[in-house]
């Protein structure tokens, strides 16, 4: 769906989001949102937390999990995800904190094997993803899944590709400073969601949103697996709709 500007798309897209957790409210249900990071989500998350200050919509019965993080990553770093995440969203609304799950950048090496197995099965206890965010990055990455990543691949530490790294360069001062490693959750855990909604926003990402799309499906671009998922929804602003 291409919308003439990333504000007015991340309304609609917010608007999906609030819908769902109204409806699972009603159903006495959680509402288990896979969510991302990034610049792409942050117009979605202002909306949602809008709707909760101006509209009272409640996160009490929201569950979410995050992709990913940077490995290793101390949580109160302000380049970490579980610090985005509180500043853009989870600080200003009514979201219970043992409901948050963001993978732990702490985690000592020797536990991050059971760390990762420990993340899934937190995800299967509660039925798996109702809705999974995505944003996409320069190399086809869904989560921090880089070229080569299995279709089954299941959360697990990943080593960054170079075109990552640079592209967050900017936010960590140098190349130097940004981690070579990340813990995501895999393809086969995002493709489990039940809706995936990805968003991409920009010329920049004109390119590799025309190969998410219609290239053939391959590990060099993970990005194209969600071509096999039926309820997906590429959501794009007019910039990063011009190569199709
Ligand atoms: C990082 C995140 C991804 C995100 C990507 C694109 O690599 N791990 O989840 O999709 O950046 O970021 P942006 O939305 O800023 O373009």
């Amino acid at each position: 769906v291409i919308f003439e500007s990333s504000n007015k798309a991340s309304n609609v897209v917010a608007h999906e989001i609030a819908a769902l957790i109204r409806k699972k409210q009603t159903q006495g249900l959680p509402c288990v949102l896979g969510l991302a990071t990034g610049s792409s989500p942050i117009k979605v998350y202002e909306e949602l937390v809008r709707m909760h200050k101006e509209e009272g919509l409640s996160f009490s019965n929201v569950v979410t999990f995050n992709l990913d993080e940077y490995y290793p990553m101390d949580k109160n770093n302000i380049q970490s995800y579980y610090y985005f995440m509180h500043v853009h969203l989870f600080n200003h609304v009514d979201i219970l904190s043992e409901n948050i799950h963001i993978p732990n950048g702490k985690i000592p090496v020797d536990e991050l094997y059971q760390f990762c197995i420990d993340y899934e099965m937190k995800i299967k206890s509660y039925g798996g993803l109702d809705f999974q965010l995505l944003g996409i990055g320069r190399t086809g990455h869904i989560g921090f899944n880089e070229p080569g990543s299995h279709l089954n691949s299941a959360t697990r530490s990943i080593t960054l590709d170079y075109i990552t790294r640079a592209d967050a360069a900017s936010s960590f001062l140098s190349l130097d400073n940004v981690p070579r490693k990340a813990i995501t959750m895999g393809i086969g855990t995002i493709k489990s969601a039940k809706r995936i909604v990805l968003l991409a926003w920009g010329n920049n990402k004109a390119q590799i949103i025309k190969q998410a799309i219609e290239g053939k499906i391959t590990s060099n671009i993970p990005a194209t697996y969600l071509q096999e998922h039926d309820n997906t929804t590429f959501v794009l602003d007019y910039e990063a709709s011009t190569e199709l």
